[in-house]
């Protein structure tokens, strides 16, 4: 067997501080697992909604390879021609036709002379804004995709854990391997399923580990206290990297081995 391919997933970057975080330990991580390839969820990066052009120079500087998105892709809208132009920054893929940027994309390891295909795609559970089935576009990019190569990543951004299965299910023995992100917290279900895709639920976020999901307690406090909105405050302190390893057989695609990681941000 050629030597397997090994995928670095980073779950939701929340605010500037994770990116430098991030962008400091990357080194350290690439060395000592071997990376051939590594995508990052941006989401919440620019003080914890959307991102910008300096954070995706940051990321791909650092050695990022593809950097993902989710419900929170589209609000910092100068970000919008960079997501139209640069096919290594994705947003979900199963949004309306007309939003900017790309929901997937092939992409060469050219040290391995192979091509890898990371999809990025969005629940439905829970969201307010509606948009399409991730199933059924599931099976529309698959159709362009699975015909160039059997190593596909996906990054499903969901609140639902149930959605989450379902969806690693319906496409296991398809892709590779689908991590969740949107929920901020890791969870502890990695595993290979029977057709040979790796699973977890969530990665969890980059963000300050003393906080509510990357935000400031005081302020997140009273959200529930007051039930009033409040404008977002990024918590600050040291933080803690959650993401997985995901290691691929380049000739099947399919998943050898799912492991979760965590860095601490010392003092
Ligand atoms: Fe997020
Ligand atoms: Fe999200």
């Amino acid at each position: 067997m050629a030597a397997p391919v090994t995928l670095l997933f980073i779950g939701d970057l929340v605010g500037e501080p994770a990116v430098a975080f991030t962008c400091a330990v990357l080194p350290k991580l690439f060395e000592q697992y071997a990376v051939d390839f590594c995508v990052v969820n941006a989401e919440n990066a620019h003080q914890g909604r959307g991102l910008n052009d300096v954070i995706v120079r940051k990321l791909f500087d650092a050695g990022v390879d593809v950097i993902t998105g989710g419900d929170h892709s589209f609000d910092k809208h100068l970000v919008f021609p960079l997501m139209d132009r640069e096919p290594r920054l994705l947003r979900p893929y199963n949004y309306p036709e007309g939003v900017p940027g790309f929901g997937f994309g092939i992409y060469e390891l050219p040290a391995r002379q192979l091509k890898l295909a990371v999809i990025n795609l969005r629940g439905q559970a829970f969201f307010q804004n509606p948009i399409s089935d991730p199933f059924r576009a599931a099976d529309t990019v698959l159709a362009e995709v699975l015909p160039q190569t059997p190593i596909v990543f996906v990054d499903f951004h969901a609140e639902a854990t149930a959605e989450k299965a379902g969806l690693a299910l319906y496409l296991d023995g398809r892709i590779s391997a689908l991590v969740g992100t949107h929920t901020h917290v890791p969870t502890a279900d990695e595993r290979v399923l029977p057709g040979g895709t790796g699973f977890l639920s969530d990665a969890g976020a980059t963000c300050p580990r003393h906080s509510v999901i990357g935000m400031d307690i005081d302020v997140a406090l009273q959200r529930f206290l007051l039930q009033m909105p409040q404008k977002y405050e990024l918590a600050k302190g040291l933080h803690r990297l959650h993401g997985a390893l995901v290691s691929i057989d380049p000739e099947t695609g399919h998943c050898l081995s799912m492991t979760r990681i965590a860095v601490d941000e010392e003092a």
